[in-house]
């Protein structure tokens, strides 16, 4: 029986995290982010009201529950504080009082987002896309050993030597790179003055309380960010977010043992979205992919940019099966795909030596080079929106779902087929199997 649960985007992101998420937290006593940081964009639908998070775990609507935020997280405290505040005025309870911080986060601070921007700026058309957040800069800090964290907030004159230190570092970039306006020491120690107080009450040993609640033998879920084909090191580099995207990620990232991790729930779309620059070998250009964008809404959570469309690719969600070690899928977006005559399937690549691959290959240079392979199945016209049987499915939706296990070789645990929490297909749920 499955206790604790890691949910991982196994395309580009913005596969439905977020919902199925919110979903299984029902059960569950705590959740946890484990890598990214406000460039997610998670929204949950419950009674027709939506709420879209971009740092606070995904199951705050649940009242009892606990949110912990790992030290693979970075973590802005501006943007964090925003959040806390939209909710408690939305009317959650104790948002401040159930959320748990590693003090181990480095922090992203405004020259993290200046960065982000002008280096953006400088590459032009070259550009990665990136969503603005500074994420890129904060994990550079991090790895390069000089990364401000949450926790230092507690010794003021270690938190000024550094910020001193880390200025010379990013004003030198900003205004000689970049062309810039450089970041003042005393703005940034102003802001960090505003907020340090309200941050330091949420910092905790997130590691010992979920080491506690695993020992009570309570349920934890753990909540990816981003998707397998932005991970740092296994996706369309250097297309790519900042941070490792894996399930595997979750056991580092959050500080419990890989052997807590009981289930991979990979989370899928029925086709394929990508927001931001970067190859995407089966993105549609014509009125199908129009379509998809429109009834599937497909505008950023974050930052409102227009997602990019196209077709399923069982090729790609291989290599993310592979490398997750996927125990269940959740298929999202089914409704989206209604009313398409005929719909198709990318089952492999053709590459320009000639040869084939079922498998996406690694790196953008690769991923560019590669020409999908299609199979064609036949679409549905009736309404698969909000429906909460396998069973009342259309026989060539369910034939589709079908064949996507057939090709990938991973169960379909669960299908959604609306953004509500209700509108939901249990076909193994991942708590019992
Ligand atoms: P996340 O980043 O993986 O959590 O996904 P996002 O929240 O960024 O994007 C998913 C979008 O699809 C959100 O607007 C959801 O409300 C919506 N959504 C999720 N599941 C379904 C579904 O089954 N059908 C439809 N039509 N919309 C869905
Ligand atoms: P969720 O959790 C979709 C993309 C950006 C850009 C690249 C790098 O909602 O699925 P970054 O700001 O991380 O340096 O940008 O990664 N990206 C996402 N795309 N969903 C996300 O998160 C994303 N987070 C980052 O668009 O291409
Ligand atoms: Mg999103």
């Amino acid at each position: 029986m499955a206790k604790n649960i890691v949910v991982i985007g196994a395309q580009w992101g913005d596969e439905g995290k977020g919902k199925i998420v919110d979903w299984l937290a029902e059960e569950c006593a705590g959740v946890v982010r484990f890598q990214g940081g406000h460039n997610a964009g998670h929204t949950l639908v419950v009674n027709g009201k939506k709420t879209v998070l971009r740092l606070i775990p995904s199951g705050i609507l649940h009242e009892n529950l606990h949110c912990y935020i790992g030290s693979g997280v970075v973590v802005s405290p501006e943007a964090l504080l925003g959040e806390i505040d939209e909710l408690t005025a939305a009317g959650v309870k104790n948002v401040a009082g159930r959320l748990h911080i590693a003090p181990t986060c480095p922090m992203i601070l405004p020259y993290h987002i200046a960065l982000d921007h002008a280096r953006e700026a400088s590459k032009g058309a070259g550009k990665i896309g990136t969503t603005g957040r500074g994420i890129g800069p904060a994990y550079e800090d991090k790895v390069s050993r000089r990364a401000i964290r949450l926790g230092d907030l507690a010794d003021a004159k270690l938190l000024a030597d550094k910020l001193r230190a880390n200025l010379e570092v990013y004003n030198v970039q900003l205004q000689h790179l970049h062309d810039a306006e450089p970041v003042q020491f005393d703005d940034v120690m102003a802001k960090i003055n505003a907020f340090k107080e309200r941050i330091l009450p949420m910092l905790a040993d997130v590691s010992s309380s979920l080491h506690d609640t695993i020992q009570r033998g309570e349920r934890l879920l753990f909540e990816g960010a981003q998707g397998t084909l932005l991970d740092i090191d296994y996706g369309t580099y250097p297309f790519v977010t900042s941070s490792n995207c894996l399930a595997g990620a979750a056991s580092a990232g959050a500080g419990v043992p890989p052997q807590a991790l009981d289930y991979v729930l990979g989370i899928v779309k029925a086709y394929t979205t990508r927001v931001g620059s970067g190859p995407f070998p089966t993105e549609l250009f014509d009125d199908t992919g129009k379509g998809l964008a429109e009834r599937g809404n497909e505008f950023g959570s974050v930052t409102g940019r227009a997602r990019r469309c196209g077709w399923f690719d069982a090729a790609a969600l291989k290599r993310a099966i592979q490398i997750n070690g996927i125990s269940g899928l959740c298929i999202t977006k089914l409704d989206v795909m209604d009313g398409i005559p005929e719909i198709k399937i990318c089952t492999g690549y053709t590459l320009p030596d000639g040869s084939t691959t079922d498998i996406l290959p690694f790196g953008s240079d690769a991923v560019a080079g590669c020409t999908p392979i299609y199979e064609t199945l036949p679409g549905w016209k009736e309404s698969t929106f909000g429906v909460q049987s396998f069973d009342q499915l259309p026989e060539n939706a369910k034939g589709y779902l079908q064949r996507i296990e057939a090709l990938c070789g991973a169960p379909i645990a669960i299908v959604s087929t609306g953004p509500d929490r209700v509108e939901t297909i249990v076909l193994q749920h991942p708590f019992t199997n």
